[in-house]
């Protein structure tokens, strides 16, 4: 029988295996600033309505925000775009600034410009589990663009890999 530490461990390296798309939620400061914070676990919940969600840790700053304001925007990151996943996944209080050039808007909330897609949401429920906050956002405004997927696996960030290209027609 596996001990309840030994599951702890394992339960991270499960997990990285899990590929997945990256994201950045956005959200505004009390004054008026851009808040960003990489994250991979989300999903689409529901078509009509258009529903998602995104599961956030209770110590995140992102979180307190999104409480407040009851919105949050969420770009599905370009594969060219590793720069800025790796800012907003960094503790805010060293991360520095980014290049405002990168931040947008979509209708009520900020947005990453050049993401492959981008949604405004508004908060319609929170449940707390756990450690986390799993928030559903209604979304009311949808931005879609070009390019390929930033992607997340093992603990490192890489990129898409189409196996009908690398099998060839013949
Ligand atoms: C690829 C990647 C995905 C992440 N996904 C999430 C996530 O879904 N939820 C979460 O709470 N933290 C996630 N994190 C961690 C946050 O991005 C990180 O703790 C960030 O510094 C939190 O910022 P904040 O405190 O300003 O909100 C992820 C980190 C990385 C590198």
């Amino acid at each position: 029988m596996q001990t309840a530490e030994s599951i702890g461990e394992m339960y991270r390296d499960a997990w990285s295996r899990f590929a997945t798309g990256v994201t950045v939620i956005t959200t505004i400061e009390p004054g008026g600033a851009v808040h960003g914070m990489t994250a991979s676990s989300v999903t689409s919940v529901s078509l009509d309505p258009p529903l998602v969600l995104v599961v956030i840790g209770e110590e995140r700053q992102t979180h307190g925000l999104i409480e407040s304001t009851g919105r949050f925007g969420m770009s599905i990151l370009d594969s060219g775009q590793t720069d800025i996943a790796k800012h907003f996944a960094t503790p805010p209080e060293v991360r520095g600034e980014l290049d405002s050039q990168h931040i947008g808007k979509l209708a009520g909330s900020p947005v990453i410009k050049q993401a492959i897609a981008a949604m405004d949401c508004k908060v319609s429920a929170a449940y707390k589990v756990g450690d986390h906050t799993l928030f559903i956002g209604e979304v009311e405004a949808i931005q879609v663009g070009q390019g390929d997927p930033l992607v997340w696996f093992q603990r490192q960030f890489g990129g898409f890999t189409d196996q009908n290209s690398n099998h060839g027609s013949s």
